[in-house]
């Protein structure tokens, strides 16, 4: 065995199939690694990080609204890769995902990712502690406040992972699978391709079942599941700030990020990681904290946007309120509307002057 793996002799492979229901109704117009975060489709951070690191070979495990991805991503050579595609046209779960790849995997070590996680762990690090250990499998693990939204991975004194038990109640443990994998090619063929698997709930229990050597590589550099709208959003705005990385990000970081052909109104205040996108207008005196405003969307003037999404073209009225809320594409939120935590405001609906508020003071 060499000293170190060569990433340009690893496969990643990124499962990308997920609906994205829990950022709906966001995802009802694309799918969520394709949402525009700082500026670019999600997916392309991830991507260039995987670029960063050497690799060469990605294959995209597609499902729902497959066709997106290769519009935007083609062949990958914009971004220095070979890019494959895998459609299922019945989603196959994270295992069937993987194991539907591998005829399009070129080398004996594959790098699978979830689609929808930010992270700045060392891919090459990463890579080397599997090689290192010849671990048949090796799993990103971070350490988080919640463990229960998460797959939990409790590890001995050697790192190695002693159960896997995908978002339990009563968690073992804080540290958890951060949805980075290291696989052996030949584990990938153990997995059943004919059916829908998950790899967290039957694939990795019965790899330890089987007794093969699965290791755990923690570390503690920024980790982000983006897949609700309050880490959508915090991801966003740490994108923007500089505290989350990504080689797709070059120049300013700031406490506003403003696309082009966007108009700022006077008076108007930006702050906490708030994205403007193409051609959006902000209106005189609005006050944007962590706000996320895709392409197209007009803010009024006096209105205040924290900590959510206003979708493409959706339009927030003259000092309406939208705080930790998700306004769908083209929706229209009327004049002094309030819409508070966890509000969700589907694509088009129209919501008249004054026609929403909170009882805010009681
Ligand atoms: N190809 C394909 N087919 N991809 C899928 C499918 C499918 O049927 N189902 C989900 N995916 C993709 C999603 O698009 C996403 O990128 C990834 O698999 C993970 O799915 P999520 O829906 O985001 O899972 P989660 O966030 O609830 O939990 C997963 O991630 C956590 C870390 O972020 C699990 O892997 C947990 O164990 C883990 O802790
Ligand atoms: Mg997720």
């Amino acid at each position: 065995m060499s000293d170190s793996i060569n990433p340009a002799e690893v496969d990643a492979v990124v499962l990308v199939g997920g609906q994205g229901t829990r950022l709906r109704p966001l995802t009802l117009s694309a799918p969520k690694p394709m949402l525009p975060t700082a500026g670019l489709p999600f997916l392309t951070h991830l991507l260039s990080r995987i670029a960063a690191a050497g690799i060469q070979h990605v294959v995209l495990g597609t499902s729902y609204k497959a066709e997106v991805f290769e519009a935007e991503f083609g062949d990958g050579s914009k971004l220095g890769l070979q890019i494959d595609y895998v459609f299922e046209d019945e989603p196959r779960g994270t295992g069937g995902g993987i194991a539907n790849v591998a005829s399009k995997l070129r080398y004996d070590t594959a790098l699978v990712f979830n689609g929808d996680v930010l992270s700045g762990a060392d891919l090459g690090a990463l890579l080397n502690s599997h090689h290192d250990r010849d671990a048949d499998v090796t799993l990103h693990l971070v350490r988080v406040g919640d463990p229960r939204a998460f797959g939990c991975v409790p590890t001995d004194s050697n790192g190695v992972v002693t159960a896997f038990l995908e978002k339990t109640q009563d968690p073992p443990t804080d540290q958890i699978n951060a949805g980075c994998y290291v696989f052996k090619r030949e584990v990938i063929d153990r997995i059943p391709k004919d059916r829908a698997v998950s790899v967290e709930r039957e694939v990795f229990p019965a790899l330890l079942a089987d007794g093969l050597k699965v290791c755990g590589y923690v570390d503690a550099t920024y980790w982000r599941d983006m897949g609700t709208p309050d880490d959508f959003v915090r991801g966003s705005a740490d994108l923007v700030r500089g505290i989350a990385p990504s080689p797709a990000l070059k120049g300013h970081r700031g406490e506003e990020l403003v696309h082009d052909g966007a108009a700022i109104g006077p008076g108007a205040l930006l702050i906490g990681g708030t994205v403007v996108g193409r051609g959006a207008e902000i209106g005189p005196g609005a006050r944007l904290d962590g706000a996320v405003i895709f392409d197209g969307a007009h803010i009024e003037a006096g209105a205040v946007v924290e900590r959510s999404i206003i979708g493409f073209g959706a339009r927030i009225g003259p000092r309406a309120l939208i705080r930790d809320g998700v306004i769908g594409d083209g929706a229209d939120i009327g004049a002094r509307c309030e819409l508070l935590r966890g509000a969700r405001v589907w694509p088009g609906v129209r919501i008249p002057d004054g026609g929403i508020r909170y009882s805010t003071d009681v």
